[in-house]
């Protein structure tokens, strides 16, 4: 079990988990195996993947623990009494996607753990217009990458902190523990992006923006 699904299993909070895009099933055989919930379900776009999760399963003799889905995000999901919903290792404009089809997610104010791999800005931001609530955020060093992992939950409004061109890019990711290195390495990004923008005369203004918050960031660590 890595670090980056680690974090995932520890911000779940109840003990009915939907692992949706489960490729290999690991996540779910590890919070059972580990009693960080009752039941599960994997499910998965594409064939191979979900019959790799079957296999994993059956092989840990967790299957009548964790029932296997073949759905488009959480479309043939049932939602039963799943307390849980984790989107790991897929890119922030498809989890956005995939909760915007989902009905159930808010009316049962099920606790989401998101974990984008790319576009987290597009996530944050998403998540900020459509009513969900970032309650958490934390960042996990696996190898030579560096991750967020979100706890979200919709809470039907406009959540009370600002969307700021901070907040879209650094999330809630304290500067200790791994989330210094998260800081920096976003913050190294953003002054690449922003450098790059100087360049253009309709993207300049951002580009200024952006390296100035780079360098207040980096200034800060
Ligand atoms: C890179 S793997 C991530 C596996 C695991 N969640 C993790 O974080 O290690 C992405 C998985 O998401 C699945 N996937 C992609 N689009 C999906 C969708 N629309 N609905 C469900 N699963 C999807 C892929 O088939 C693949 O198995």
């Amino acid at each position: 079990m890595d670090k980056r699904l680690l974090t995932c299993a520890e911000l779940c909070t109840g003990d009915f988990v939907c692992d949706v895009g489960t490729d290999h099933g690991y996540l779910p055989c590890f919070m059972i195996k580990e009693k960080m919930c009752e039941k599960a379900v994997a499910c998965d776009v594409a064939e191979k993947p979900l019959r790799s999760a079957e296999e994993h399963i059956r092989r840990e003799g967790l299957a009548d623990r964790i029932k296997t889905v073949l759905s488009d995000g959480l479309d043939s999901v049932e939602p039963e009494e799943i307390t849980d919903v984790v989107m790991a290792g897929m890119g922030g404009e498809l989890i956005s996607e995939l909760l915007g089809k989902c009905e159930w997610i808010r009316i049962r104010k099920v606790n989401l753990v998101l974990q984008p791999m790319t576009k987290w800005d597009v996530l944050r931001k998403w998540l900020y217009e459509n009513g969900f609530e970032v309650k958490k955020e934390k960042a996990c060093i696996e190898g030579q990458f560096v991750y967020s992992v979100m706890q979200a939950e919709y809470i039907g409004r406009q959540p009370c902190y600002r969307c700021s061109e901070r907040y879209l890019h650094f999330g809630f990711i304290k500067p200790e523990g791994d989330g210094k290195e998260y800081i920096k390495r976003q913050a190294q990004r953003l002054l690449t992006a922003g450098k790059g923008m100087l360049r253009s005369e309709d993207k300049k203004a951002l580009g200024e923006k952006l390296v100035a918050l780079a360098e207040s960031e980096l200034e800060q660590l």
